[in-house]
């Protein structure tokens, strides 16, 4: 298996409503496992028991009466404890880990849509996240009619609708262009995939730009 002395790498799953993150990246780990990787799944909020309680409370909406700053803050507090319990050591003995959401999900949701200051989000950011910066991320990128038609058609197989979900169709675009600035600005880190293409085709991309991005840290693993 791969892992050991060497650091793992953090690999983290971007975008809006029903791009389809989790399907890729339980794909993504089953090819990563087959080639001896040891993998680590896991989603923001949450990933830890005291993160998943406050998934709960953040998705219910029941703390939006306080505002995006808040909810930064309380997104941030549980992402603390993800990075501390999980992704750090899991990184530090040489796993690799797919986050579904990350930090960029703050920026996108709480600071260019809900109005969060630049100045704010980089200091939650600092705090939380620290020097556990993704290796690579994919921001799954879509129209948000069709990601909010393939929530709905989820939901009619019994998955409830949460708060974010709920927002209408201008904070879903805005919310679009967020992402698509994460990754102008982070070009080395991120890269935007045409999420409207099939599963097939997405998961391929995926590997081609891990094989691309990470492979030399791969193999230099494997030879260990
Ligand atoms: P989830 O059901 O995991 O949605 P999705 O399948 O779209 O990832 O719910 C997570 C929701 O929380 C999602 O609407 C995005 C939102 N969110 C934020 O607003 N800020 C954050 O920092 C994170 C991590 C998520």
């Amino acid at each position: 298996m791969i892992g050991g002395s060497h650091r793992g790498r953090f690999i983290t799953f971007e975008g809006g409503e029903g791009a389809g993150k989790s399907t890729q990246i339980e794909l993504l780990a089953r090819h990563l496992r087959d080639g001896g990787v040891d993998v680590t799944s896991t989603r923001e909020p949450g990933g830890t028991p005291k993160a998943e309680r406050l998934r709960e409370i953040l998705l219910s909406g029941k703390i939006a009466s306080l505002g995006p700053l808040a909810e930064a803050t309380l997104f941030s507090a549980a992402r603390i404890d993800h990075v501390d319990r999980l992704i750090e050591p899991t990184l530090a003995r040489g796993g690799w880990v797919l986050s579904d959401r990350f930090a960029d999900s703050t920026r996108a949701y709480q600071g260019a849509r809900g109005g969060v200051s630049r100045r704010d989000i980089d200091l939650l950011e600092r705090a939380a996240v620290g020097a556990t910066a993704p290796d690579l991320t994919f921001i799954l990128d879509l129209p948000p009619e069709t990601g909010l038609a393939r929530a709905a058609a989820r939901r009619q197989i019994g998955v409830n609708v949460d708060r974010f979900e709920a927002e209408n169709i201008d904070f879903h675009r805005s919310l679009r262009d967020a992402f698509l600035d994460i990754a102008a600005r982070h070009p080395l880190r991120c890269c935007v995939i045409d999420a409207t293409r099939s599963v097939a085709e997405v998961s391929q991309t995926i590997r081609d730009l891990i094989a691309v991005r990470l492979v030399d840290g791969v193999r230099r693993m494997a030879a260990q």
